[in-house]
């Protein structure tokens, strides 16, 4: 299995930044890939989220298994509270399906301010997210350009940038890089085959194999039928797969690692297929 680093020198200023805001957020919007959803997951998170509410959107479910995707949103729902699957290309009712779920994770807490005669404030959310799982796409779609809140205002510190997504939701932007950890071999080859991780710290033969066995193993049929690749194993489907792109090196054998490389760029664009590589149980 591919071997990638993290760097704790990255992920302590990232803990720092995110302590900070934290302390002026309502609740938090974490994103996750809706091809990887565990292996995406924030690794601060965990230790971090001081119990505030959390609403896990599953960006990228057009490129994804649908019933997988069904099957996640299910299980991180009842782990979490709240959990959504959205495209945030092309789905134009994003903005209004981010903003309604916030306000209702925040309902309880604004039903008993209504109650006391109090209006509740706009939700102030905060966006984190690995690098490459979306959260840029989600902080355009719903705060486009423009929306940049004016800072002189009580209760909120000035180096903090807040957008306006709507009139009953802020979100912090949080441009501070959230490099991803973590503990086991498979969940870094899973980050590196969908381009969360650099692609310059890996062997980008290693992650395509990896890769490749894992759709082997849950899509069985799919990358033999694709490449004409009965019963190949992973380096044998590299080799087809060079075959078949007519990927061929100075020495007239089939280019393996262009191969990989190709392989893994149509992966990340979903033109392998709606491919999910975790399954809940697991979760
Ligand atoms: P980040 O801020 O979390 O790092 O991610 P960003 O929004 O930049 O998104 C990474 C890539 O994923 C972008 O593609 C973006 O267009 C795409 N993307 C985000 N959400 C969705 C989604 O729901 N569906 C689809 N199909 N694509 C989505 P890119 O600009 O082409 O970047 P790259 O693929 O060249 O890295």
């Amino acid at each position: 299995m591919v071997k990638v680093q993290w760097y704790p020198g990255h992920m302590e200023k990232a803990r720092r930044e995110m302590t900070e805001k934290l302390k002026v957020v309502d609740m938090i919007i974490e994103l996750r890939d809706a091809r990887i959803p565990m292996a995406s997951a924030n690794p601060l998170l965990k230790s971090m989220a001081q119990g505030k509410p959390r609403l896990v959107i599953l960006a990228k479910r057009d490129m994804a298994d649908p019933s997988q995707t069904a099957a996640f949103e299910k299980a991180l729902a009842k782990e979490y509270g709240s959990c959504m699957s959205l495209d945030l290309m092309h789905d134009a009712k994003c903005k209004g399906k981010i903003v309604r779920a916030s306000i209702a994770l925040m309902k309880e807490k604004r039903d008993k301010q209504l109650s006391r005669g109090i209006r509740p404030r706009a939700v102030r959310a905060m966006a984190v997210g690995i690098p490459n799982v979306g959260k840029s796409t989600m902080i355009n779609r719903i705060a486009g350009k423009n929306t940049l809140i004016a800072q002189d205002r009580p209760g909120v510190t000035r180096s903090l940038t807040w957008l306006r997504a709507d009139s009953d939701l802020e979100l912090l932007d949080t441009p501070g890089v959230l490099w991803p950890k973590f503990d086991d071999e498979k969940t870094g080859a899973l980050l590196a085959a969908y381009g969360s991780i650099n692609d310059d710290i890996f062997d980008v033969k290693m992650v395509a194999m990896d890769a490749i066995h894992e759709i082997q193993d849950l899509y069985p049929g799919l990358l033999e039928g694709m490449f004409d690749a009965d019963g190949a194993n992973p380096n044998q489907m590299l080799k087809k797969i060079a075959e078949k792109r007519l990927l061929i090196g100075a020495n007239g054998q089939p280019d393996a690692k262009r191969a990989a490389e190709t392989f893994l760029h149509d992966l990340r664009k979903g033109r392998i297929g709606r491919l999910t590589l975790e399954r809940p149980n697991a979760a």
